[in-house]
């Protein structure tokens, strides 16, 4: 177990634009994946990028594995999306359909906001392995793969909110809800 600090929004390496993976199955690729899935299920996050424990590479991980019982209480209503580890990830948009819908980010603890996102999304890249990943999704899974990925490009949910006035406290938007970590 390495539960890692979640960089908050602020840092620097935050806002890089992460380099590619070049070396799968490595021992460092694959400690660095412990790391993540370990702070991930630690702070009951939906998905969690490398730069956000200080690792400026191409690796996101989210979802939950079949194994997991509990229902991730952060988004109790959210489809199970599997657990993903996705490695210089391509995402491709399908159709020009967005949605709006809330979302947090364990850089930003406390936080939601009302997030435009595309509504089907076509992505492929590698898991750890170097095994390749190519999926066609929607809805909550397309839009946690937009979040995760935007982090690789150093951009942060509050970036792409249309309108701040959606941009607030979890526990004044939802005072009836109770958050976890964040
Ligand atoms: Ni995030």
């Amino acid at each position: 177990m390495a539960i890692k600090t979640v960089l908050r929004m602020g840092e620097p390496c935050l806002l890089l634009k992460a380099k590619p993976v070049e070396k799968f199955d490595t021992e460092a690729l694959h400690q660095l994946i412990q790391d993540l899935e370990d702070t991930m299920r630690h702070m009951n996050g939906a998905g969690i990028a490398a730069p956000q424990i200080g690792v400026s590479l191409r690796v996101v991980i989210f979802g939950q594995k079949a194994s997991d019982q509990s229902i991730n209480p952060r988004y109790p209503d959210a489809d199970i999306v599997p657990y993903t580890v996705l490695i210089n990830p391509v995402l491709t948009p399908v159709g020009d359909a967005v949605d709006e819908g809330w979302e947090g980010c364990l850089s930003l603890p406390g936080m939601r906001g009302i997030v435009p996102r595309y509504t089907q999304m076509h992505y492929a890249g590698f898991d750890q392995f170097g095994n390749p990943i190519d999926r066609l999704v929607s809805g909550f899974h397309a839009r946690v793969v937009q979040h995760e990925c935007d982090h690789l490009d150093g951009i942060l949910y509050p970036m792409r909110i249309n309108d701040l006035k959606d941009f607030g406290f979890s526990d004044v938007f939802f005072p009836n809800q109770d958050f976890q970590d964040d």
